[in-house]
C-alpha cells in the first residue's frame, strides 16, 4: 500500500467513532479512559466483550459481530491502515457492537481492567519461530498471564493458525502449564467438529494459506 493511501486511511480512522487510538502515554499514564469502562463508555450496553488480537483487516471482529449481535467485539492491531477496512465496513453497515483499538498487544492490561473480557481470539499470529523473537509470540507464558488478568474466570481463548509450529508450541505449553484445552483440531476443513465460527469466517491471511493448500488449525482453551 502506498504511503498516500495509508495517510488517507489514518485520517479517515480519526473520523470513525468505532476507532480508539490512544498514545502510549494516554494508555500507560493515569487511568486510560476506557479501562474498566468499555461497556458503559464505548458500547453503552452490558454485553460480553470479546477481543481479536492482531486483527489485521478485522474480518473476525466484523464476522463475529454479525454472527453474535448479543456480544461486543474489539479488534486490536498496531497497524491502523489495516483495520481501517473492518472499521469502515462496520460504519457502513451501522454495526454498534464492534470497535477497533490501535495498540501493542503487550500493553493490553493497560487497556482493559481485570475481569473485563469474556473471550479472546488470536487469528493467524506471526509464529515468531526464531529463538530471539520468542518474547513476541502471542501464546507464550507472559502473554497468557496478561490475558488471564483481563479475562473473566471462565473466559476462553481461541487460536486459529496455519502454523503447525504455533499450533504445536501452544498445545505443548498449555499441557505443560496445566491449562485447560477445551478443543483442538489440526485440520479444521478436513476433520469434522470445528465450531461454525471457525470454518465460516476467513481472514485475508487465511485465504492466502488456503490457496497454498495449507491445513488450518484451531485450539480453544482456558488459562488456569
Ligand atoms: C499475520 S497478520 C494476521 C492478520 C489477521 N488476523 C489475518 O488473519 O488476516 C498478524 C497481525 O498482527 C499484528 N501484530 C503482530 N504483533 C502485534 C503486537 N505485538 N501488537 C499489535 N499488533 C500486532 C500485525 O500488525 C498484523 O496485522
Amino acid at each position: 500500500m502506498g504511503s498516500k493511501n495509508k495517510l488517507k486511511r489514518f485520517k479517515e480512522n480519526e473520523t470513525f467513532s468505532n476507532v480508539i487510538q490512544p498514545t502510549r502515554e494516554e494508555l500507560t499514564g493515569a487511568q486510560f479512559q476506557y479501562k474498566g469502562k468499555w461497556n458503559t463508555k464505548f458500547f453503552k450496553n452490558d454485553q460480553p466483550i470479546v477481543l481479536e488480537l492482531g486483527c489485521g483487516k478485522g474480518e473476525y471482529s466484523v464476522g463475529l459481530a454479525q454472527a453474535f449481535p448479543e456480544k461486543n467485539f474489539i479488534g486490536i492491531d498496531i497497524k491502523g491502515a489495516r483495520f481501517w477496512r473492518g472499521a469502515k465496513t462496520a460504519v457502513e453497515e451501522e454495526m454498534d457492537n464492534v470497535g477497533f483499538l490501535r495498540t501493542q498487544i503487550e500493553l493490553i492490561d493497560y487497556a482493559f481492567a481485570e475481569n473485563e473480557v469474556s473471550e479472546i481470539w488470536i487469528t493467524f499470529p506471526d509464529p515468531q519461530i526464531k529463538y530471539k523473537r520468542t518474547k513476541h509470540r502471542l501464546t507464550n507464558t507472559e502473554f497468557l498471564q496478561k490475558y488471564k488478568k483481563i479475562l473473566k474466570q471462565d473466559g476462553v481463548v481461541n487460536l486459529k493458525t496455519d502454523s503447525e509450529f504455533m499450533h504445536g508450541y501452544t498445545l505443548g505449553l498449555l499441557h505443560g502449564e496445566g491449562h485447560e484445552v477445551l478443543y483442538a483440531n489440526h485440520h479444521v476443513y478436513k476433520n469434522e467438529g470445528a465450531p461454525k465460527e471457525v470454518t465460516g469466517i476467513q481472514t485475508f491471511y487465511e485465504k492466502q494459506y488456503l490457496e497454498k493448500g495449507k491445513p488450518i488449525t484451531y485450539i480453544k482453551f482456558r488459562i488456569k
